[in-house]
């Protein structure tokens, strides 16, 4: 499902004449299988988020290579990977990301509209996606008439509403408390095994890296541990 190849990646920091370079990754290998779900752990600074942003397409690798469904996704413009973002990602992030002035049925139907789905058939699909999530009755809440865990799961719902076959996750269960923090598990796990969707999840958080099959470490920029599955 995902191949990374021999990726590095650094920033420049400061203004020309003054430039310096911080490396970030260094020589960074993997793969994830279809059907796994691999949790990323590490210090914080260690790299983490930066490796999924260059999975994700929103930067690009200094060096190495990105395969996702065999597409060699590291040489996309940026207009292909939006396009490739759509049918193949989905995302979760630890913010939720929603947007607040769009119900629950409107966050969750936006990416139906950038696709240029009809309205009925956005309709079926964002009615669908929320009964699968349990939030059918707060289709028309905003988000800030939410709880946290209801807003992490219309975050979940918007991901899945285009049935990707990958969903890349920063630290989901950042803004939880522990009992929606394992509700959420679960549901992830229910994902998994029911529509057999990958997950790549980054966390610090034991019991989130504990529902990955498999953990990679980073240290510094480099993986010293997980890289290949047993
Ligand atoms: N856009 C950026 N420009 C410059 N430095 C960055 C940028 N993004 C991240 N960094 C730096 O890269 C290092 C790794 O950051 P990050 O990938 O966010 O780590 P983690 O998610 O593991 O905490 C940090 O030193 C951070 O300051
Ligand atoms: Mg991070």
């Amino acid at each position: 499902m995902i191949t990374v190849n021999q990726l590095s990646h650094h920033f420049i920091l400061g203004k020309k004449k003054q430039e310096t370079t911080l490396s970030v990754l260094q020589d960074i290998s993997f793969q994830v299988n279809k059907g796994e779900i691999v949790t990323i752990v590490g210090k914080s600074g260690s790299g983490k988020s930066t490796l999924l942003n260059l999975i994700s397409g929103f930067i690009r690798p200094t060096e190495g290579g990105i395969w996702i469904n065999d597409q060699q996704v590291s040489d996309l413009t940026e207009a292909e990977f939006a396009d490739f973002r759509l049918e193949h990602m989905g995302f979760i992030f630890q913010s939720f990301q929603l947007i607040p002035s769009m119900t629950a049925f409107q966050n969750i139907e936006l990416p139906l509209i950038l696709k240029g789905e009809s309205e009925s058939s956005r309709k079926k699909i964002t009615l669908a996606i929320l009964e699968k999530v349990g939030l059918t009755e707060f289709a028309d809440h905003y988000p800030s008439e939410l709880s946290g865990g209801q807003q992490q799961r219309v975050s979940i719902a918007r991901a899945l509403v285009l049935n990707p076959p990958l969903i890349l996750a920063d630290e989901p269960t950042g803004s939880l408390d522990s009992e929606t923090e394992t509700e959420l598990l679960q549901f992830i796990k229910q994902l998994n095994q029911e529509m057999e969707i990958t997950f790549l999840i980054i966390t610090h958080d034991d019991e989130v890296a504990a529902i990955g099959d498999r953990t990679i470490t980073i240290s510094d920029g480099r993986i010293v541990e997980g890289a290949r599955s047993q």
